[in-house]
């Protein structure tokens, strides 16, 4: 029976963390798994476990702490279906079998490449050979698992007589899902839409499975193909938050949701998600993986609805309608005016925190108030932008292996000198001063002489979170260790199949921006610390570092 709504299956945990610095530590995956969860999307695919023993424990991680109950606020009963993707090899599929068996919902999600370029070049295998590895892998995966997905990767470029063959073989052999991947994004809207009309029309036994779509944004056009894949008959879209993804992304969740809400004249069909929980999902993905979303992003931007020009503020005045064709609230993006100063209370905060999508408590609301406090005291006004990027920077940081103490600067037309204070894993506070090219670089050339952990610095961007002089000043920087330890040798890329050199970002925020510059540089390598980490329990990864 197709399902009398569209399903979300979220991918922001795998396709989404294949987007170069996107890393995310296993907390902060957990964290995402969460949201997502609270959020009501249908199906998580939490990782690709074959791809190193850490994946597999935050896919099992996950399955556990979200997979059997959901988390308090889910908007329904039962908790998200948990998923790992797999190449049709055996060992994938054993792999994600293995780490989906917390979850009251699992499923394994494999896929083998269908299109003539990828059968060609990059598997070396005829029609035929790609038909019987379908059949014998989805197959396999059914052995463990009733909920299967099969993806005929780059069917956007598969020939149409091929691509009904391929399915057939998956629906015989057990799978219930079929998702049409635009792997490059190269379709368009209406090609897009009527090769899932095609499909529904010339694949026998389609009609016993969901189908899906899996778009990406090379063209600009993903949301535009899911929306028209919908129109088609498509049941299930596969999206991620801020549409982060492989190259230029995948369907952003928000997009598609909001689409299909607003326009639900035109579709007649929606998705399970809450959609005031959209923003606070956007700023999490945005912090946990340094993307930051561009103010004019449709649905999460900064900008989404703010009305600058004069005849629109008349208008908007007059009637919300007349310049809006959605609420803020709706979508979870309040109002955002003043809201605390100096004399605000505990309980003052602990309730705009919540009213901003952060329920903090305990020891995490106890930091952020003292933080809070301290900036009450530099700067009059505290906005919801102060609020947030102070909460980030408390509690959105991967685990303190160095720790910031204290630093002092001189800079000017001589010659720029940074003292930096650190405290390091073994409890151990050391000084080191440093000459540079600037204060920046003086700081971190002093970071790196104490935390010895190579690496090169490719972006550093520093933004005011609010105007005027006593403003915050956010820090985002990203880096790439050095040494080869961190290409991830053992980290496979699903699809392309080579290691990754990866890349880590880190944020910082401070009344102070070399501080917050500072703080930046030592969450990005705090982060690399946590990777490996989690890489080598047994082992001690600072020690290591050094
Ligand atoms: O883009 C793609 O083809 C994928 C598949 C693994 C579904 O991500
Ligand atoms: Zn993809």
């Amino acid at each position: 029976m197709q399902p009398d709504h569209v399903r979300i299956f979220d991918t922001t945990l795998r396709d989404g963390e294949q987007s170069p610095g996107a890393t995310m530590t296993s907390s902060e995956k957990l964290e995402v798994a969460k949201t997502l969860s609270r959020l009501g999307v249908d199906i998580i695919e939490a990782g690709f476990a074959a791809a190193s023993p850490d994946d597999l424990r935050a896919v099992k991680t996950i399955a556990e702490a979200v997979g059997v109950t959901g988390v308090e606020g889910r908007p329904s009963s039962e908790p998200p279906t948990i998923c790992s993707l797999a190449r049709a090899h055996q060992p994938d599929i054993e792999k994600a079998a293995e780490a989906i068996v917390p979850a009251k919902h699992g499923r394994i999600h494999t896929f083998l490449a269908t299109s003539p370029i990828h059968r060609e070049h990059k598997l070396r295998m005829s029609r035929d050979q790609v038909l019987a590895k379908i059949s014998e892998m989805v197959a396999f995966a059914r052995s463990f698992c009733d909920d299967i997905e099969f993806s005929p990767e780059d069917a956007g470029r598969t020939e149409m007589d091929f691509l009904y063959e391929a399915l057939q073989a998956a629906i015989e052999a057990g799978a219930s899902t079929l998702n049409i991947p635009d792997t490059v994004g190269y379709t368009i809207p209406e090609e897009f839409g009527g090769r899932i009309a095609m499909l529904r029309e010339n694949v026998p036994g389609i009609e016993k499975a969901v189908i899906s779509v899996h778009c990406h944004n090379d063209l600009g056009l993903a949301v535009a193909n899911s929306l028209s894949a919908v129109q088609h008959g498509a049941r299930q879209v596969e999206v991620a938050i801020n549409g982060i993804g492989e190259r230029a992304g995948n369907a952003s969740l928000e997009e598609v949701v909001m689409a299909l809400r607003v326009r639900r004249d035109l579709y007649g069909i929606e998705t399970r998600v809450d959609t005031t929980q959209l923003t606070r999902a956007s700023r999490l993905v945005s912090k946990v993986t340094g993307m930051v979303v561009q103010p004019n992003k449709a649905i999460v931007g900064a900008n989404a609805f703010a009305h600058e020009a004069g005849i629109h503020q008349d208008g908007m005045l007059k009637h919300e309608e007349t310049y809006e064709i959605m609420r803020p609230e709706t979508v979870g993006a309040g109002k955002t005016l003043l809201v605390l100063g100096k004399h605000s209370g505990r309980h003052a905060f602990a309730n705009r925190l919540v009213e901003l999508g952060y329920p903090v408590s305990g020891d995490g609301l106890d930091k952020a108030f003292a933080r809070f406090k301290k900036l009450a005291d530099k700067k009059k006004i505290i906005t919801d932008a102060d609020l947030l990027a102070l909460v980030s920077d408390e509690l959105y940081q991967p685990k303190e292996f160095w720790r910031l103490d204290a630093i002092q600067v001189g800079c000017g037309t001589g010659m720029p000198t940074a003292t930096v204070k650190l405290t390091g894993p073994d409890g151990v506070t050391q000084t080191a001063a440093e000459v540079g090219t600037g204060p920046v670089d003086a700081v971190y050339k002093a970071i790196q002489s104490l935390v010895h952990v190579p690496a090169t610095l490719l972006e550093y961007t520093v933004q005011s979170v609010t105007e005027g002089i006593d403003a915050l000043g956010e820090v985002s920087v990203r880096v790439a260790p050095d040494e080869h330890g961190d290409a991830e040798p053992d980290k496979i890329n699903p699809q392309y199949e080579h290691s990754r050199a990866r890349v880590f970002h880190g944020h910082g925020a401070h009344t102070d921006v070399i501080v917050a510059s500072a703080k930046a540089y030592l969450a990005a390598i705090n982060r690399i610390l946590a990777i490996r980490e989690a890489k080598q329990p047994e082992s001690k990864a600072a020690g290591s570092a050094a």
